[in-house]
């Protein structure tokens, strides 16, 4: 980052109903255009849920034998590109999946259902989302963007909170995310849901529960390492999982893998902004049967 020149901080704006920056709408019609393989396996998330996490679970357990050199000589973000992203300092996400030699191809998104390329229904592809509870998920995504200058700046974390409530966050309103794909999980078999609170209690029953999604069968000492490889002190050290090479990411500010836990949010709401925050979640939640733990 040294002797880069970085752009301004993006501004935010409406997009087919949903906030966005520039930086995910820039390339849009190669992404509505992006042509989907049957065997790719999509990664969708809210950003901040935990995203890198599955990406790397995944990229694991499908090529963590048969191609040990991607392990030492990619970054996640090469290995798993970020469909909609445009970051101009490296190719576009779509250009980069069309690269991608390996099968299956892992692709990461976080657009909201209704903005995934139609091509991924067509081609009936298997996809993993992952949700985080909305207190947790608020405070990682705030400081991050204290740290990543490709997004709008977070201001204080109480104005940051009243965003996060009103929706006005990079990706839109996190309440419309989680439940847009949890209905359409409920008549689309080929949607495993995930909780990131439940990794954290145990990965080695999500890592089972995403193998027989998957249809894989590692044998014990083979999950064994993927569970150990993506425990989070071992991620974090992980210059291919870390982002420590990415460029707009300024950890003097606040590590990308920053504390990986649950019901961190307790020390960030005061008692006032969780009860207010409460209120405000139980109105626009009340029409679903989805359920998040704040703790575990
Ligand atoms: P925190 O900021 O709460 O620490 P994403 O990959 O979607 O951007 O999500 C990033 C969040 O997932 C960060 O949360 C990060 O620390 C957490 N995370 C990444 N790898 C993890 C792991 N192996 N175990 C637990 N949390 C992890």
């Amino acid at each position: 980052m040294e002797n880069m020149e970085l752009p301004p901080r993006p501004k935010l704006f409406d997009f087919h109903g949903v906030s966005m920056t520039h930086y995910f709408t820039d390339n849009w019609e190669n992404i509505q255009n992006f042509q989907a393989r049957p065997d790719d396996i999509l990664i969708a998330t809210y950003p901040k849920a935990g995203t890198t996490w599955v990406s790397y679970i995944l990229d694991l357990l499908y090529f963590g034998q048969t191609a040990p050199e991607r392990q030492t000589s990619l970054p996640i973000y090469e290995r798993v590109p970020f469909l909609e992203s445009d970051f101009h300092i490296l190719p576009p996400g779509t250009e980069l999946a069309d690269k991608l030699s390996s099968s299956p191809r892992l692709i990461k998104t976080h657009l909201p259902v209704q903005l995934v390329p139609k091509s991924f229904w067509e081609q009936n592809c298997r996809i993993v989302y992952v949700a985080r509870n909305a207190k947790d998920n608020a405070v990682s995504y705030f400081h991050f963007d204290r740290m990543n200058q490709a997004d709008p700046e977070p201001g204080d974390w109480n104005n940051f909170l009243q965003r996060f409530m009103d929706g006005k966050m990079v990706f839109g309103s996190w309440y419309d995310h989680v439940t847009g794909w949890w209905e359409k999980k409920q008549s689309h078999s080929k949607i495993l849901y995930l909780f990131y609170e439940d990794m954290v209690e145990d990965t080695g029953r999500e890592l089972d529960r995403l193998c027989s999604f998957l249809g894989l069968s590692p044998s014990a000492e083979e999950k064994e390492r993927v569970r150990g490889g993506v425990q989070f002190d071992n991620m974090k050290k992980n210059s291919m999982a870390n982002y420590s090479t990415d460029k707009v990411m300024d950890f003097k500010i606040s590590p990308f893998m920053r504390k990986g836990k649950v019901g961190d949010w307790k020390n960030h709401f005061t008692v006032a902004q969780s009860e207010q925050f409460d209120e405000d979640y139980k109105k626009k939640m009340k029409n679903t049967q989805l359920r998040f733990r704040g703790t575990i």
